[in-house]
């Protein structure tokens, strides 16, 4: 069968970068920022980006591009007869564990869009700042802590997803982000500009980039590693799917700088949009930061501004953008496994991924309801699913794909990739083989095994 390709090389960067900017870079990101160190941690994160997620990212394209299969089909390609399809395996399973959770918190977003749209988040709205907090507390106990009504969002951004899977790659997620990229950043731009303007702005941008190294611990550099590959979409062979699709004549190198550098900046305009707006109404204390952040405190902020249900339709249009993009490319890999695996259609193969997550995404989903008290090891299933991937599979995924580039796959493999076959120039191309080869697995290794010292 031949493998359809993305048509245009906008289309193909639309498409990454939309997998990469999601809820990691718009709602985790500010969250990690504001509980560890605020600059400290932006710092952190954008050295785990240039250091580990580029030199990954070039990795996982030439896995996909080289091997032109799914993420399993590549190690069968590349490495016949030997385990390390075995890694394929376990990006599956990251990337089925990551979209049954993330379809919740994407189903969330269209949950605010719709009540920012019909009013519903501010109806019966008193002043005050008590009264304000505890309005929106009690929307969220309702919106996302109820077992039936995010339930219903779920549901329908799973259909959203059968939707454009099921078009295709070109049809389908192609269109799709060459539509929602542009949309997305001119929606951020305005934000900016909105919250930049408000009174006291500066005290937040300061708030924002002000480090603080204290807050650095060994925990807190394993989540900007965990954060760095989650927003990049790395680990879960997301990347490795897509580059599948990528074009024999694609610059690997400038799409990586492309995709990195732009997820890294939209984190830093969400800083610089949450940050000054929260104290310019002096929301900074204790109530703001994790969930809240977006479903509590920037209603309120909205709330108390002029064209509340504008600028607020506006923000989770944002988000429901970035989670859409990035639903698609994970819910990708394992539709693309089972079409190359098995032989299967489009539409059966997206039946086939889509209808378990009915029971996998409810049981995330009641995890903030009737199953909040259900614990295995300490964690709700959203919990345990989240930290799963985050903490273990992305980066075992992404140190056995750099151990496999680095030192098992064909030593050409790598550097024929990077230049197109010798027909480009990339004299980058010995640094990124290092990397692969030592520093990002050594990184990897002693930044985990740190978090368990
Ligand atoms: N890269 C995607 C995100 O950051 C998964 O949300």
């Amino acid at each position: 069968m031949a493998r359809n390709l993305f048509k245009s090389r906008i289309g193909l960067i639309a498409a990454t970068v939309g997998s990469a900017i999601g809820l990691g870079n718009v709602w985790r990101f500010p969250a990690e920022t504001q509980a560890n160190g605020g600059a400290a941690f932006l710092l952190l994160y954008i050295v785990c980006v240039l250091v580990l997620g580029i030199p990954v990212m070039l990795a996982e394209f030439s896995l996909g591009r080289g091997g032109r299969s799914d993420v399993i089909g590549v190690f069968r390609r590349l490495a016949p007869r030997t385990p390390w399809w075995l890694t394929g395996v376990a990006a599956v399973l990251a990337s089925y564990l990551i979209i049954s959770f993330y379809m919740v918190v994407a189903g969330w977003t269209l949950e605010y869009l719709w009540e920012s749209l019909t009013g519903g988040l501010y109806q019966g709205l008193a002043e005050g700042t008590d009264t304000m907090r505890q309005h929106f507390a009690a929307r969220m106990e309702e919106y996302i802590c109820t077992d039936s009504r995010p339930l219903l969002f779920t549901m329908a951004m799973i259909l959203i997803n059968i939707g454009v899977l099921a078009a295709g790659v070109q049809k389908g997620i192609e269109r799709l982000s060459n539509v929602m990229m542009p949309m997305l950043f001119v929606i951020l731009l305005v934000l900016l500009a909105v919250s930049l303007s408000l009174p006291h702005a500066a005290d937040g941008v300061v708030f924002f980039l002000a480090p603080d190294f204290s807050s650095i611990t060994p925990a807190v550099v394993v989540s900007a590693l965990g954060q760095a590959l989650f927003s990049l979409s790395l680990g879960a062979g997301t990347i490795v799917t897509y580059a599948s699709y990528y074009p024999d004549s694609t610059k690997l190198g400038r799409t990586s700088v492309i995709v990195a550098s732009l997820s890294v900046l939209v984190a830093v305009l969400m800083g610089l949009i949450i940050f000054p707006a929260v104290t310019s109404f002096g929301i900074t204390d204790a109530s703001f930061g994790g969930s809240t952040l977006v479903f509590v405190t920037l209603p309120e902020v909205f709330a108390n501004m002029p064209a509340t249900g504008l600028w607020s339709s506006l923000f989770f249009l944002l988000l429901l953008v970035a989670a859409l993009t990035s639903t698609v490319s994970i819910a990708e890999v394992p539709v693309a496994m089972l079409r190359d695996r098995l032989g299967m259609r489009r539409l059966p193969a997206v039946l086939a991924v889509m209808l378990p997550l009915l029971v996998l995404s409810t049981l995330c989903s009641l995890s903030f309801g009737s199953l909040a008290d259900a614990k295995i090891l300490g964690m709700t299933v959203f919990e345990l699913f989240d930290a799963t991937t985050t903490n273990v599979l992305m980066p075992a995924v992404a140190l056995a794909e750099c151990l496999f580039l680095g030192w098992f796959a064909p030593r050409h493999l790598l550097n024929a990739q990077l230049t197109n076959d010798g027909t480009l120039r990339a004299a980058y191309a010995p640094a990124v083989a290092a990397a692969t080869r030592y520093l990002a697995p050594v990184l990897i290794i002693a930044i985990a095994t740190a978090n368990y010292l």
